[in-house]
């Protein structure tokens, strides 16, 4: 059962489709995408009907929905959120975090394995506590992503070290700490971590990121796996690397990884990678060289507007498939499949331009906020918060930074006004922790609604706070 007491798996609402539906007065059980775009706005609230999905296996799936003609996060209406705590504002449900951890480690239940969250999606201390709570392990990529996760109280013991440019003092702190594994991408990285390790009297385990070279068909700029990526070491040269590591007495030689790319909507590059590790896999064995895991990175997508995600129960069928009658561990870093569909960025309308050719609706969330739009072309939803009954017309969703490609969203047809409030939807992954302080502004606030209640677990920045480290030169 959730958190909320729903069975896990039924939600209210169209929410499975990716983003709240608007309440057009659908029969009640329908299950269809979220057509806000061009439907008669009859703000009436949706009555609660079920239905099931694959991207919602096992999590309570109505996290953000309509009820009385206004769209709450659980049990809270949004409007009071941004009344509270203004906006731009960032808003995550605890049981959706919940229900997406539980969902996907359930799905590998019965095969030994380690659900390493991939922080970097969504690092916030109260997410973290979360899951952590919950047994998660975590996957990090920098010295700063260790100490939240020592901070979190998260157990070091179960933290996997990615990234191609670990920095001797990022190194010695996990060293210190005692994580699970180093997953090193390339020989000058093992050579240094011996001789860190050698300065520190400490054993480093050990794991190589491999590139199997497969195309995950995602966004280039989130494609890991290919050859031409400067991720990973090549698979022809892993034999020898393996060789070197093993002959270093400072370094234990404990596992694999791969990690092919992120927001993938296919399970065949996945089969494609997996098997060629597993073969290799088998082949250091023959070597001498035995492994304790094998770690398979994350990637898994969600839907922001019409993709079809891989649905868990493949994804894990097809890692049980292979791994049937193996011994090693299998490790997973998901982040986005944990974290996108669980928050929104809540952001009140400022203006509205009518321009020459199209309009704007600028609103006080921006690049800096949510950098996604602007970075990769992403396709977030965008819902209003009261849906009014007026006619509707296609707006630009822009931002006050003074860039062309601050936008949000384009070609939305929404009925608005000024002060209206928009969600926009699946902000819950590289939302917040891409933000910046771009044209000076205060990064947005974070907020956790569980059930009825609201915690802030981020305050909004002050603008003192932008500039606090700041120091002008001596006057003489
Ligand atoms: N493991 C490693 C080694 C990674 O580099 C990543 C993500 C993950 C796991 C988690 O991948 P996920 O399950 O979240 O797809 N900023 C981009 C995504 C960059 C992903 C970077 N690496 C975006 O907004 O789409």
């Amino acid at each position: 059962m959730s958190p909320k007491g729903r069975p896990e798996g039924e939600c209210r609402s169209a929410q499975h489709e990716g983003h709240p539906v608007n309440p057009t007065g659908r029969p009640e059980g329908e299950c269809r995408s979220a057509q806000h775009e061009g439907h008669p706005v009859n703000p009436t609230g949706r009555p609660e009907g079920e239905c099931r999905s694959a991207q919602h296996e096992g999590s309570p799936a109505s996290a953000f929905a309509y009820a009385s003609g206004e769209l709450h996060a659980e049990a809270v209406p949004l409007a009071s959120i941004a009344e509270r705590f203004g906006t731009p504002c960032y808003v995550y449900s605890r049981a959706a975090l919940e229900g997406n951890f539980r969902a996907y480690d359930r799905a590998f239940a019965g095969l030994p394995h380690l659900v390493c969250y991939a922080i970097k999606a969504n690092s916030n201390l109260a997410v973290l506590d979360l899951f952590a709570r919950l047994g998660s392990g975590f996957d990090i990529v920098s010295g700063g992503e260790l100490a939240r996760v020592l901070a979190a109280g998260g157990d070091p013991a179960k933290v996997v070290f990615s990234g191609v440019g670990k920095t001797e003092t990022e190194m010695e702190a996990a060293l210190a700490a005692g994580i699970l594994c180093f997953n090193v991408e390339s020989a000058e990285e093992l050579e240094t971590l011996a001789a860190v390790a050698a300065r520190a009297g400490k054993v480093a385990p050990v794991s190589f990121r491999v590139n199997p070279d497969v195309d995950p068909k995602t966004h280039p700029y989130i494609a890991t796996g290919l050859k031409e990526s400067k991720f990973g070491v090549a698979f022809a040269d892993a034999p020898a690397l393996y060789r070197r590591a093993a002959a270093l007495p400072q370094i234990a030689v404990r596992g694999i990884d791969i990690h092919i790319g992120s927001q993938i909507t296919e399970l065949a590059p996945y089969r494609e990678a997996a098997a060629k590790v597993l073969d290799l896999v088998d082949r250091l064995a023959a070597d001498g060289i035995a492994l304790h895991h094998i770690d398979m990175g994350g990637g898994l997508g969600i839907r922001y507007r019409d993709e079809t995600p891989v649905a868990l129960a493949d994804y894990a069928g097809m890692l049980r498939e292979l791994f049937r009658g193996r011994r090693e561990q299998l490790l997973l870093e998901p982040g986005r499949r944990l974290v996108g569909d669980a928050g929104v960025l809540l952001t009140r309308v400022t203006y509205l331009k009518p321009g020459q050719d199209r309009a704007f609706a600028i609103v006080d969330a921006a690049m800096n906020d949510l950098l996604r739009p602007a970075l990769y072309d992403a396709w977030h939803p965008v819902d209003p918060v009261r849906p009014r009954a007026a006619p509707s017309r296609r707006w630009e969703i822009v931002g006050p930074v003074c860039e062309s490609g601050d936008f949000l969203a384009r070609d939305r047809e929404l009925a608005l006004a000024p002060g209206d409030l928009l969600a926009v939807g699946a902000a819950g992954a590289y939302g917040f922790v891409m933000s910046s302080n771009y044209n000076s502004r205060p990064r947005a606030a974070e907020v956790i609604v569980d059930g009825e209640r609201v915690h802030v677990v981020r305050s909004r920045e002050t603008t003192a706070e932008l500039f606090a480290r700041e120091i002008p030169l001596p006057k003489a």
